[in-house]
């Protein structure tokens, strides 16, 4: 018996289904000189929200794993904005890298006025990390969770900034709730959606413990749905996948750049200054399901998420 059903209202579902539909609000100011840091920016969302925050001024600091698609990435918006953009390369399936990333953000000596959790991944395999972790559970919540981690300090220190974690109405998949006591799927069966939506999940329940640990301060921290948009997201699969994709997924899936003008509008409007802790699905604020929002699964999972990470 799935222990979150009683708590599903029908009213929050109706929401979500109208969101799914609504196209994102668009921020029209400049955000000149503002530093903007981006995981995994060279391509889909990542890739035109790096686009959009050039083009309106922003200084850019990506965080890949691809060196010469960061060097392409990086003269490209340089030519065309005439803004800098610098990168910095890290594999999130090596925890010692993503550390790494943290380490250089944590030392910079200017404001981080916009951080995009956006790298991400989805198998329909289970796979290992190097660090012996199911790659998803680490490359699309743990390293989040590790740069927040060893960011926070310094985050608070500042006069503002905003953290956005690119998450997904694929949290929903979880559907009886994250397995904290088997992150590995060792008894449960695993499947690319609950994978991918156990992940998602963990990163909102994350955000709760963030939201808590900002509140008193000018940083806020959100989560959002970037619509369902054509990427590369789910290429790194096989054929049947693939062809899944190609054929079911790809003709009904908006651009990227909605989900790059929902960013916008996250990182710069002045009409979400000091909301924190909050959901959007693009750009309207949404209730996410009961087990991204169980406050005991929240705490345990804070508790590994420091252990897997090394953060202890
Ligand atoms: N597309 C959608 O409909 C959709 C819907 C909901 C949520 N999302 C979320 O949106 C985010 C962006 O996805 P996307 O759709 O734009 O997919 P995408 O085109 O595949 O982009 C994913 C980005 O993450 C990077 N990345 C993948 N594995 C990485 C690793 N191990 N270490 C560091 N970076 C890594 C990729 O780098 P490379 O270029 O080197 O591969 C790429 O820059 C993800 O968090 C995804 O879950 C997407």
């Amino acid at each position: 018996m799935n222990p979150y059903l009683k708590e599903y209202k029908w009213s929050n579902i109706f929401a979500m289904l109208k969101n799914n539909k609504t196209l994102p609000k668009e921020e029209q100011s400049n955000f000149q000189n503002q530093l903007v840091v981006i995981t995994g920016a060279t391509s889909g969302i990542g890739y035109e929200t790096a686009r959009l925050y050039a083009s309106r001024g922003a200084e850019l600091l990506l965080i890949n794993r691809n060196q010469k698609k960061s060097e392409q990435l990086k003269q490209e918006i340089e030519q065309e904005f005439n803004v800098p953009c610098n990168f910095f390369i890290a594999d999130f399936t090596h925890l010692d890298q993503i550390h790494a990333a943290g380490d250089m953000l944590a030392a910079l000596k200017r404001d981080i006025a916009v951080l995009i959790h956006n790298a991400g991944v989805y198998n329909t395999k289970r796979q290992f990390t190097t660090d012996d972790i199911e790659e998803v559970f680490q490359v699309n919540f743990l390293a989040s969770f590790i740069i927040n981690y060893r960011l926070k300090e310094k985050l608070k220190r500042q006069k503002q900034g905003r953290i956005i974690l690119v998450n997904s109405e694929g949290h929903r998949f979880a559907i009886g709730g994250l397995k904290t006591d088997d992150l590995r799927w060792e008894r449960h069966h695993y499947t690319g959606l609950k994978g991918y939506g156990s992940a998602k999940t963990a990163q909102l329940l994350s955000m709760i413990h963030f939201a808590r640990y900002f509140e008193n301060s000018e940083i806020t921290i959100n989560a959002m749905h970037p619509g369902d948009v054509k990427s590369n997201m789910g290429l790194n699969n096989g054929k049947i996948y693939k062809f899944f994709k190609r054929l079911m997924i790809n003709p009904t899936a908006k651009s990227p750049m909605l989900s790059a003008q929902a960013l916008y509008y996250l990182g710069v409007s002045d009409e979400v200054k000091g909301t924190s802790g909050k959901f959007f699905n693009f750009t309207t604020e949404e209730i996410p399901a009961p087990h991204a929002l169980d406050l005991l699964v929240a705490e345990k999972l804070w508790h590994i998420s420091l252990e897997m990470g090394g953060l202890q």
